[in-house]
């Protein structure tokens, strides 16, 4: 958009504090509506995401609109200074939308038409989807496009999934033969002549299903990205009409993030999607306290999803969802501790968002989310602990709230590639069968990005579109597919000056995930001055160890065979036919460097391996399990000191620094932190 600076967004000095807000499940109540006004005054919140699945009540039957219910709300909202994030309605439909156009609801893999129901279960393809929430749109513009609370335009609601109907396909083709302009092109590309599978036509493409073709790697490639485009074509859609009617009003979409494995949503490609929108929103949904990692390893999960998120445009995003307690859809729905909820929203303004917005403002009544944690429970009270926690929230946001819009100063990049995690996730080989969960890419991210985390140095999470060349050092794990542009890329990267580290798996196959051919390629040979030769599998109980400086570390899952060509060996294996050559190399090249880890290894090889990589300069001195992130503007630098553990923990201050909670000055010294405990430190820059 062209003049986000004079928007209302820009010019709000509050970090935003709200979240989604369905009065129009509450409209035979009036008075809870009243009580949630003043409830919100309470705890400091000051936006809302309204209307999100709210079609029915705006257009209850076709072409019958009422918009008197939101016109209240807004006008309530405004009254006490809040800001509207106002939702397009398309990420749930009305009943009478679906009967009179069946069209609208989508067919599985499988080939099944849904009935109607649930939520996010219509074609992206659809004209009558189309036109009906091109309508809705426009009206939602015209109506409130010039009301002063308007702050953001949030439109439907964490899009994801594939339809597969017969419109569907039939753009699929168009696609298709837009790509590749002749079938001749597309079979290269599939390698269709294996299995007898090649086509004489576009015609005879089908979508992948599991009835169906799976096997050709390039198809469901090819799928995937157009699910991606088509899903970002629909939202070009949704925002015609608003771009049009409201140009000074940003756009959001809220982004999902898996924080198990952890990785973002892998069924769209939010690279892509990122330069659509104007600000980038994601929906953060740990399982705090849970009973199979601690809380420092589940917040450095959360900590590399928030910098994903903040890299993909390079500025501050919102985390547009989140609990103040529970979820409903957790294996274990466990309540946030005393204190977690601070700490785990303190967790994502460290890293780069300027909101903590939750799902949902009050718990619902009925239906699937009624069990779903809210900052208003069903006691409608406002002593219980979940709000008092909120409200404490709320009071501290607006002591920090002069962070809003400052940077994260990272000079370290982990590269993160969907399409890398695509075609993992099709190789039958390595571990297992299809299933990119046990090859491990995420996990594998994560453990790099601990490396740095851990030593409380900023990491950026780019995407292979990224500018590498502001980053000291740029680390790209398991990078499987390596398309030529790519290679060019990060050979010119490091012949000017920078310093990458790639692992095991990396330069196999291109992007059609074709194999290249002669072996490792020729450009990463030069620039890592190796050859890997082959790719040794471990099954899970094998070891074998890498001896690295004065130590010996676990090797385990893959070891890599290398010839050196130019690269000194750094480090070696330490057992089987392979024991004594390189698993660890390291190789100049141009200006820069280029190294290359072998095997998979645990995070005290990383550890050793990165320190002399990074130097940390920050004035705070922290034990492990102690997180300290920094954000900075031109005047001042913010250090968020979190302690992700359940113990009373210590850090050293080398300078005097403010205590922007407390608001009293720190001198230099020792201090102590209570389990989770947060300070939030503010440093003039001289
Ligand atoms: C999100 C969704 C919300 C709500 C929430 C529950 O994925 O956008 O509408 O369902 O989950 O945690």
């Amino acid at each position: 958009m062209e003049n986000l600076g004079t928007s209302r967004y820009e010019q709000e000095k509050r970090l935003l504090h709200g979240g989604d807000y369905n009065p129009d499940q509450w409209l035979k109540y009036p008075s809870i509506l009243a009580d949630d006004i003043a409830f919100m005054q309470k705890v400091r919140a000051n936006a809302f995401s309204v209307g999100i699945f709210a079609w029915s009540a705006l257009e209850p039957s076709e072409g019958n609109f009422n918009f008197g219910w939101l016109d209240k709300i807004i006008e309530d909202i405004a009254k006490i200074d809040g800001n509207i994030i106002l939702a397009t309605p398309s990420g749930a439909r009305p009943a009478w939308l679906s009967s009179a156009y069946p069209e609208v609801l989508r067919v599985n893999a499988r080939r099944e038409k849904m009935l109607h129901g649930g939520r996010h279960n219509h074609c992206f393809s659809s004209p009558a989807y189309r036109e009906k929430v091109g309508i809705i749109n426009t009206k939602l513009a015209e109506r409130y496009g010039n009301h002063p609370a308007l702050l953001m335009w949030h439109i439907s609601n964490e899009y994801g999934g594939e339809c597969h109907c017969e419109l569907c396909q039939a753009n699929f083709r168009r696609w298709l033969v837009e790509k590749y302009g002749n079938i001749d092109s597309l079979n290269d590309a599939y390698w269709s002549a294996f299995w007898s599978h090649t086509y004489n036509d576009f015609s005879q493409i089908e979508s992948p299903s599991p009835i169906g073709e799976s096997g050709l790697h390039c198809l469901t490639l090819d799928w995937k990205r157009f699910v991606s485009d088509q899903t970002i074509d629909f939202y070009r859609h949704e925002i015609a009409p608003l771009r049009k009617i409201t140009p000074n009003v940003p756009i959001t979409t809220n982004f999902m993030g898996e924080v198990p494995n952890p990785h973002p949503f892998a069924g769209l490609d939010y690279a892509k999607f990122a330069k659509e929108v104007d600000i980038i929103s994601w929906d953060a949904y740990p399982r705090w306290h849970n009973d199979y990692e601690t809380t420092e390893f589940l917040a450095s999960k959360l900590a590399f999803l928030n910098d994903y998120f903040r890299t993909l445009k390079d500025k501050p995003f919102l985390i547009l969802e989140s609990t103040p307690s529970m979820v409903n859809w957790h294996p274990v729905n466990k309540a946030k501790r005393p204190g977690m909820h601070m700490l785990s929203s303190m967790a994502c303004l460290a890293h780069g968002s300027d909101a903590v917005m939750y799902f949902q403002w009050r718990k619902s009544r009925g239906s699937s989310e009624k069990l779903h944690g809210a900052v208003v429970d069903h006691d409608n009270s406002v002593e219980n602990r979940v709000f008092k926690d909120v409200q404490e929230l709320g009071e501290a946001m607006e002591k920090i709230a002069e962070i809003k819009s400052s940077a994260t100063p990272a000079k370290v990049a982990i590269l993160y590639d969907v399409e890398n995690l695509w075609a993992l996730s099709d190789a039958q080989g390595f571990h297992g069968g299809a299933n990119y969960n046990d090859k491990k890419y995420p996990e594998t991210m994560l453990a790099h990005y601990r490396a740095f985390w851990k030593r409380n140095i900023p990491v950026d999470v780019i995407t292979k579109d990224k500018d590498l060349t502001k980053y000291d050092l740029v680390v790209a794990p398991m990078l499987y597919m390596t398309d030529a542009a790519l290679m060019e890329k990060m050979a010119a990267y490091v012949a000017d000056g920078g310093r990458l580290v790639a692992t095991y798996m990396l330069g196999v196959a291109d992007e059609n995930d074709l194999v290249h051919l002669g072996g490792f390629p020729q450009v990463l040979r030069d620039v890592f001055g190796i050859r890997v030769t082959e790719t040794d599998v471990l099954y899970p109980k094998d070891r074998n160890g890498v001896a690295f400086g004065e130590k010996q570390y676990e090797a385990f899952d893959y070891c890599a065979i290398v010839e050196t060509h130019g690269a000194k060996v750094l480090g070696t294996y330490t057992h089987d036919f392979y024991s004594d050559s390189p698993a660890v190399t390291g190789h100049k090249y141009g200006e820069g460097a280029a190294y290359f880890i072998g095997a998979r290894t645990n995070e005290d090889f990383l550890g050793d391996f990165y320190a002399v990589f990074v130097q940390n300069s920050s004035p705070i001195i922290a034990q492990e399990g102690v997180s300290v992130q920094v954000r900075e503007n031109d005047g001042h630098t913010y250090y968020f000191v979190m302690n992700f553990t359940e113990e009373v923990k210590h850090i050293t201050t080398e300078a005097a620094l403010e205590d922007m909670l407390a608001g009293q000055m720190m001198q230099s010294g020792a201090y102590e932190m209570k389990p989770y405990g947060v300070y939030i430190m503010k440093q003039t820059k001289l």
